[in-house]
């Protein structure tokens, strides 16, 4: 049957541009805010409390050496009682007294939260979820995207308070809305309905574009108009998938469009710099563009201490700042000072862990450390969720902690603007991770990066500092400065993202692509003739075929199958925990050997792929040399995987004898993820910011300070080590012990061991 429609690639709009981060265009936040040492406080929210309290937050927070509160983020209700008529004497009279106590504001716009009239009044405001349920007032963040009245009212606030507060000396940054998304990421209202088409239509220009580019022709899904199209709310079965990233995409657009909103009133009308507070790898929203409005970029982060892994929370988030700021400082606005209330179990931070997880942000690129919030509520939702003074006051361990911890950043002044430097860099794309949740099978995907995170751990274990860096369309982030790149599961195929690996590849980094990607276009519609698309030609091999794994835990492995009568007859593929992997050659064979662990094999649970390896790989594209495909590691049938026993597992193709571009058709477990690195490490010449840590430490650095990170259990000795104490202005002079769950800040002098001796080559 002939199509009537033009051909898909005539009507495929190309990726949005991803530029790189303007923060990076513009001065570190030290300068911005003036400061001589890192920002430090939390949200401080007075109009809960009485005039005696406000005095004595005033004491308390010279105590603990407090320099920047955020202000005012639920205070709409009071500052607009009624629609249009404003009371904003109390928030100027709380900025100068702060003022006159030294304590600079991070002023908010209050808009995250609309009071209780607009629900009243105009109920079309409510946003509605995917069931058609209109939410209701009573908690927060209960506002629409494409409410006009929201529109309107915010855009108003934010130009009464920048008119009234916006050359207050006391007022050093705009805080604008708080954590976009976090509980209200999309809303199914007629009024979102229709904004959605205008943005289709904007995208589209006309419904056969759309037609072709969501594949309307499968499930007789054909519009004739675009006023047929509905977000993708409820329905009788699977969506069309490219809807679904459509729908995200215009959700994402919809939430930062309130926010550029608010950023031009503010830039019209202050001088101070503007961010909104971001929420790490939050999936909803693509912050390499949220990055583009903001002049600082800021974190909220709760790492749970019941949880082993937390201290790698912690380094995700801040490299993912790091690179959202463009590799400048950042500032992390939100951290719980001790138990947050909202998990099921709620565990109190541990001794130490305060300060050691502030100076683990500060490691890695963070200039200011606040807290959710100053004073621990004493109604409300959030009753029980720590603050800096927590309810039972100052004798309490929290309180001593929240001091102590002011203190030892305020000897921090030299670590102020000071770069991280990395070597390693890992790809990460919020497009990608949104085509992955709406594509359906071959298995579920999660929605947080969760082989990004896993490799970026591996590096993280292994003590390499990795920055985060966009996937991007042309033209992005140049990429050959890094010897290392790890390219996980970016399932949109990027030509552009492509290119400039393969330039980086050419002057030797070694880029190791981690499947399933390449295998969409931007309209979630299958790269035909072999997945890995445009990344073909750099890695000389094709994905033929998918092979889902059930994963680690399931009823089938091998606990299960001593109780599975009926089932544990059966062998498929897919109900297999596990696959294993065999070195197919001595240099991983060797790296294996030498790991000196129990079982020193390969493993993957959860995905695997049939990949083939191109037998002229030269022959895809010019210009590629024509090197072979080394099959690094091949399936062996060990577990699960029979169907692929034999068939190449990690492959490496080498170009130009230095760089080269490796793929790994399966997700590996730990182990092995290690092991890889490991090989893959030593071609690239990548090595750990301090070699041989004992267990629980972790080393970064920015410029000349060396952080020693002990997240263990025990204390920890380390030798080598020379400079200054920052902490306690004491010299070191090799040998150093690390109490459980404590720091160490080093100023070291230039050219001296440990920041020379222990990583020589990188560059400066
Ligand atoms: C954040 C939010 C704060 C507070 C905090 C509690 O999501 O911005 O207002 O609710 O969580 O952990
Ligand atoms: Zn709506």
């Amino acid at each position: 049957m002939t199509s009537p429609v033009p051909s898909a690639a005539a009507s495929t709009p190309q990726p949005e541009q991803t530029p790189g981060p303007a923060a990076a265009r513009r001065p570190a936040p030290h300068e911005l805010l003036g400061l001589t040492s890192p920002a430090y406080g939390g949200d401080y929210n007075p109009e809960q409390w009485d005039e005696a309290t406000f005095a004595e937050d005033l004491e308390l927070m010279a105590e603990a050496g407090v320099n920047l509160v955020s202000l005012g983020i639920f205070s709409w209700a009071r500052l607009e009682p009624c629609e249009g008529s404003y009371e904003l004497d109390w928030l100027v009279e709380i900025v100068d007294r702060l003022h006159d106590a030294g304590i600079a504001v991070d002023l908010a716009t209050a808009t995250a939260s609309p009071p209780a009239w607009m629900a009243a009044d105009h109920p079309e405001s409510l946003p509605v979820n995917a069931d058609g349920v209109r939410l209701g007032f009573g908690s927060r963040q209960q506002y629409c995207p494409s409410s006009t009245v929201y529109r309107e009212r915010s855009a108003a606030l934010a130009r009464a308070l920048a008119e009234r507060l916006g050359d207050h000396p006391g007022v050093v940054m705009w805080h604008v809305g708080n954590e976009y998304g976090c509980h209200t990421a999309e809303c199914f209202c007629p009024a979102c309905a229709q904004a959605f088409r205008a943005w289709l239509a904007d995208r589209y220009g006309d419904v056969e574009r759309l037609n072709t580019a969501w594949g309307t022709d499968f499930w007789s899904q054909r519009y004739t108009s675009l006023e047929q199209v509905d977000p993708p709310a409820a329905m009788p079965t699977f969506h069309n998938p490219a809807q679904l990233l459509d729908w995200r995409r215009f959700s994402d657009h919809q939430l930062r469009s309130l926010m550029e909103a608010e950023v031009r009133i503010l830039r019209q009308r202050s001088t101070r710099p503007v961010t909104t507070n971001f929420m790490g790898d939050f999936p909803a929203t693509d912050y390499w563009r949220w990055a583009e409005s903001l002049d600082i970029i800021s974190d909220d982060s709760y790492p749970d201490p019941a949880d082993p892994a937390a201290a790698h929370e912690v380094a995700w988030a801040g490299d993912l700042m790091r690179g959202l700021a463009g590799g400048r400082p950042w500032i992390l606005m939100e951290q719980a000072p001790s138990a947050v209330q909202w998990r099921g179990r709620n565990s109190p931070k541990r001794p130490g862990q305060l300060l050691l997880w502030s100076l683990a942000r500060v490691a890695h690129g963070a200039d200011g450390i606040l807290q959710f919030q100053w004073r621990q509520s004493r109604q409300g939702a959030e009753t029980f969720h720590s603050g800096m003074v927590p309810h039972a006051g100052c004798a309490s361990r929290t309180w001593d902690e929240v001091v102590s911890t002011g203190r030892a950043l305020k000897r921090l002044g030299p670590v102020l603007g000071e770069p991280v430097r990395a070597e390693a860099a890992v790809v990460l794309d919020w497009e990608s991770q949104w085509a992955m949740s709406s594509t359906i099978g071959p298995v579920g995907f999660g929605e947080r990066f969760e082989t990004a995170r896993a490799w970026h751990r591996s590096l993280w274990e292994a003590g390499i500092a990795t920055d985060i860096v966009p996937a991007g369309a042309d033209p992005g982030a140049d990429l050959t400065g890094y010897r290392l790149i790890i390219v996980p599961a970016i399932l949109i195929d990027y030509p552009g993202l492509a290119r400039r690996l393969e330039q980086a590849v050419a002057v030797g980094t070694q880029v190791v692509v981690v499947g399933p990607s390449g295998v969409v276009d931007v309209n979630a519609g299958a790269v035909l003739g072999g997945y890995l698309g445009s990344l073909r030609p750099l890695l000389g091999v094709r994905v033929t075929d998918h092979a889902a794994l059930s994963g680690p835990v399931s009823d089938d492995d091998p606990r299960g199958t001593l109780v599975n009568r009926l089932s544990r007859a059966v062998g498929t593929p897919a109900a297999e925990s596990w696959t294993g992997l065999e070195a197919a050659g001595e240099p991983l064979r060797r790296v294996l050997d030498r790991m000196g662990t129990p079982t020193p094999d390969l493993r993957a649970g959860g995905w695997a792929e049939e990949v083939r390896v191109d037998e002229a790989p030269g022959g895809i594209e010019a210009g590629w040399g024509g090197e072979p495909v080394e099959v690094v590691a091949v399936f062996d049938g060990r577990g699960g995987g029979t169907d692929l026993a034999g068939r190449p597992a990690i492959t490496r193709r080498a170009v130009g004898g230095a760089g080269s571009g490796w793929y790994v058709a399966a997700d590996l477990d730990a182990l092995s993820r290690a092991a890889l690195l490991k090989l893959v490490c030593a071609h690239a010449r990548v090595r750990p910011v301090v070699a041989d840590l004992p267990d629980g430490v972790e080393a970064q650095r920015r410029g000349q300070v060396l952080f020693l990170l002990n997240h263990g259990d025990r204390a920890a000795e380390v030798a080598g080590i020379v400079g200054t104490d920052l902490l306690t202005g004491k010299a070191c002079t090799g040998h150093v012990v690390l109490a459980p769950r404590s720091a160490l800040v080093v100023h070291c002098a230039p050219n001296t061991h440990p920041l020379t001796e222990c990583n020589p080559d990188v560059k400066q």
